[in-house]
């Protein structure tokens, strides 16, 4: 006997219908809606396919009622109130958003900025409410995180800080991991991981006062495993493990930790032809005459396509992420990874549930053809001889 035959099930299709359609229309922009909506389609789509009892049919419709129910409530915005959002990095790109946008709806914001003499630092001057403040933050520096852990206590006092976004972060440049400098995998590490772990060490007692957020931006380089990005990305998924460590010893502390993990936006993260040019010559004064023999100078040059094309295929438009970070920030209940971007989500969901070996299949074979030269040459090194 199945109920979806019967009318019993046409009512409750529609009257799912009728909920589903809601949330889509009004929380169209809210992050998770993917993932509930995926949740409810395949559990009815189990249940037509297996044809359950009325009961059964009963006891799914009351599940997927309160799978929406659960998911609207988180969706409600708490009031902004002055609460106080600090956000590292806010110089230019994703960070320089931010603050513009929370400034924006009446949050109190602190802007850490790696150059508080620099262009983004006079812009958010210029442009923002005076509720803003600019703080000089390099968060590789600990006395200038010292110094802005004093500025934002005596701003804020008892109220203590609500948010604290971990924006700052730089990618270095991409190339095979092999010919990657070390200095440059140190670099990565200082800034994108262990100088957020000193900035959250610093402000959690600041956080913990007011049972806020904790918001770390990792890549989704620091989940999918990306060619070229060995330096990046290892420090990146060495900060979304922290930041789930995180996520569950804080919790006794009432503080909620997301990780966004965006993918694809037009910064300057991806630097320009001077830092270019610099880095460049930076791996081929560290490498050996073998290694540099095997691969190719040509080989190595042509890595700056790489990130010409990022920057081509990156969107201008920072409203995804910007919203997701919103989300995290004041949502009653964040959730625990974001994916803002194109095809982040895709890739995230493919790494994760895809077999190793089919998912390295696919990733080799989308990856651009452009070959060292001991293998587009066979002989090269007998002719170089
Ligand atoms: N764009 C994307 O698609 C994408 C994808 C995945 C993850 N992310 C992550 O998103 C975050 C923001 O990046 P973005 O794309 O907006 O790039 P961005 O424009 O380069 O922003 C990064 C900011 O961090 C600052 N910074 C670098 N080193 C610092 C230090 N030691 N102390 C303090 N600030 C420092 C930079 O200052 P300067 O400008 O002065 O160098 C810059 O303002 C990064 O963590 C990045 O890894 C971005
Ligand atoms: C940030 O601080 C580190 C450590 O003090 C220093 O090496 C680096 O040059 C500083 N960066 C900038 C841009 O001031
Ligand atoms: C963010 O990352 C830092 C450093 O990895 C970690 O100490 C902190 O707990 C993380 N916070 C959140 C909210 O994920």
């Amino acid at each position: 006997m199945s109920p979806f035959s019967s009318e019993t099930a046409c009512i409750f299709l529609a009257v799912l219908a009728v909920l589903g359609g809601t949330a889509l229309c009004k929380y169209n922009k809210c992050p998770g809606l993917v993932q509930l909506a995926i949740c409810l389609a395949s559990l009815w789509g189990g249940a037509c396919w297996l044809s359950l009892s009325l009961f059964w049919g009963l006891v799914l419709f009351s599940l997927s009622c309160l799978f929406v129910y659960t998911y609207l409530s988180g969706q409600e915005l708490l009031p902004v109130d002055e609460k106080a959002v600090l956000v590292t990095g806010g110089d230019s790109g994703i960070g320089h958003a931010l603050c513009k946008y929370l400034d924006k709806l009446g949050f109190t914001v602190f802007a850490g900025v790696l150059n508080e003499k620099g262009p983004g630092a006079e812009e958010l001057r210029k442009t923002c409410s005076p509720r803003l403040s600019v703080l000089q933050m390099n968060i590789t520096d600990p006395e200038q995180i010292k110094d802005a852990v004093s500025k934002v206590t005596e701003k804020v006092q008892d109220r203590g800080l609500w948010a604290l976004v971990n924006n700052a972060g730089v990618l270095g440049f991409p190339t095979d991991g092999e010919l990657i400098p070390m200095t440059e995998y140190r670099r990565c590490m200082t800034v994108n991981f262990f100088g957020a772990v000193e900035v959250t060490k610093a402000f959690l007692p600041l956080l913990r006062k007011s049972k806020g957020r904790l918001v770390n931006i990792s890549s989704i380089g620091g989940w999918v495993p990306m060619e070229k990005l060995a330096a990046y990305g290892s420090s990146k998924a060495a900060l979304t493990m922290f930041s789930s460590v995180m996520r569950h010893e804080l919790s006794k502390w009432g503080i909620k930790v997301s990780v966004i993990q965006p993918g694809g936006f037009r910064t300057s993260i991806a630097g320009t032809s001077d830092m270019w040019d610099k880095m460049e010559k930076d791996i081929m004064d560290h490498l050996s005459a073998e290694v540099k023999e095997d691969y190719g100078q040509e080989y190595i040059q042509v890595q700056r396509k790489f990130l010409t094309f990022i920057n081509e295929q990156a969107n201008p438009d920072f409203t995804p992420v910007v919203q997701d970070l919103m989300h995290a920030v004041s949502a009653k209940s964040p959730l625990a990874f974001y994916a803002p971007g194109k095809f982040a989500y895709l890739w995230f969901c493919l790494a994760s549930f895809l077999p190793t070996g089919v998912f390295d299949y696919i990733r080799i074979s989308n990856m651009k053809k452009c070959m060292p030269r001991a293998l587009r040459v066979p002989n090269s090194k007998n002719k170089a001889t």
